[in-house]
């Protein structure tokens, strides 16, 4: 009996206008629209391989080389809509086998920590869509699967892209307009680097969705967030995107970090997923670009307490001076830069 297999990878997109509270938890519908940047594949990835066969007896996933349920509400509904696609085009040519009937089995790894805010739901969800899509030999629109990657983790429908990418929250009930759109490839500004610090791999405290609707239902500063805030910024992070305007695009990075932070220790019971160290990045950031007297560094936070950094390419020496200096007695600098480099920049 014959098996068919398809594989991808998909990389992790890092919010630069966060994603924080649904409007639709089931659909994954959000309050508002979102902003972000594709990190390079070499980096933070996942690959995902999926094979189908008629003899295959019940749909089977393995992440990281662990068995893993596909039973979650979110997942059955990627699968579901995945397969419901696949039966149209099998309804139109009887030629085609008949695979939407058949199990699926799925290896997933990711190159990076599992669930500790580094956004490893966004490659995750993405990756198994893209793959499925593959194998099912869907019509390649990105913006069409990011609506069923969107189902299974919100931030994931932008992984679809490389670059700078916008999620825009549409209007619709039904999440036929809430989807991924490029807003510009990475060949527009490739000048962007980001680098990641990861104060703790372990996984967060407070998962994004409880995390979410927690905000969602007791925070007054949120409802101005969406309202008043978020709209515009929406707006003028895309024409910084577009006019490569690196001053504007950071502070308007910071801003959107710190004020989706605020919501969640405006919640009540308060969340925290910045640490101290998180708080020693912000400010470390904030002085070094005071002490260049330009901005070269933007921080970002997700929903735990690793730090994203963008940066232009031409500053990574004064940039990588400053971090190693206050860091340097932290291990797992040598991942990324020998310690020829990192001596060099200490030099600056
Ligand atoms: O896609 P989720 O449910 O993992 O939520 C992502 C939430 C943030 O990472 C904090 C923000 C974002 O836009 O990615």
């Amino acid at each position: 009996m014959s098996i068919y297999t398809a594989s991808t990878t998909a990389p992790v997109n890092i919010a630069t206008l966060k994603y924080w509270g649904k409007r639709d938890k089931t659909l994954n519908l959000p309050t508002n629209s979102s902003i972000s940047v594709t990190l390079a594949q070499e980096d933070l990835r996942t690959l995902t391989s999926v094979a189908t066969s008629e003899s295959f007896t019940e749909d089977q996933l393995w992440l990281n080389g662990q068995p893993e349920s596909l039973q979650g509400e979110r997942t059955q509904h990627c699968l579901q809509d995945l397969r419901n696609l696949r039966s149209r085009i099998e309804a139109q040519d009887s030629s085609l086998p008949r695979m939407s009937q058949w199990k699926l089995h799925i290896v997933s790894e990711n190159n990076f920590p599992t669930a500790a805010g580094l956004a490893s739901s966004a490659a995750g969800f993405a990756a198994l869509v893209m793959a499925i899509a593959k194998l099912y030999q869907l019509p390649d629109s990105h913006s069409e699967i990011s609506k069923i990657a969107r189902k299974g983790s919100g931030s994931a429908c932008r992984s679809l892209f490389g670059g700078y990418v916008a999620w825009e929250m549409g209007s619709e009930p039904d999440g036929s307009d809430s989807k991924a759109v490029e807003v510009a490839p990475q060949s527009h500004w490739p000048e962007m680097k980001a680098a990641i610090l990861v104060v703790s791999a372990d996984r967060k405290d407070t998962p994004s969705t409880s995390g979410m609707q927690h905000t969602v239902a007791t925070s007054d500063l949120f409802q101005e967030r969406i309202r008043n805030v978020v709209p515009k910024r929406f707006e003028e992070m895309k024409q910084a995107i577009q006019d490569r305007d690196f001053t504007r695009f950071a502070e308007l990075t910071m801003r959107d970090s710190n004020s989706f932070h605020a919501t969640c220790l405006d919640s009540f019971p308060p969340i925290f997923y910045m640490n101290d160290t998180s708080r020693k990045i912000v400010k470390l950031c904030h002085q070094i670009n005071a002490f260049y007297d330009e901005t070269i560094v933007a921080y970002t936070f997700d929903a735990g307490p690793n730090a994203v950094l963008y940066y232009l390419q031409e500053n990574e020496a004064k940039l990588m001076a400053f971090v190693h200096h206050v860091f340097q007695k932290n291990s797992g600098w040598d991942t990324k830069f020998s310690q020829n480099d990192l001596e060099k920049f200490s030099e600056v």
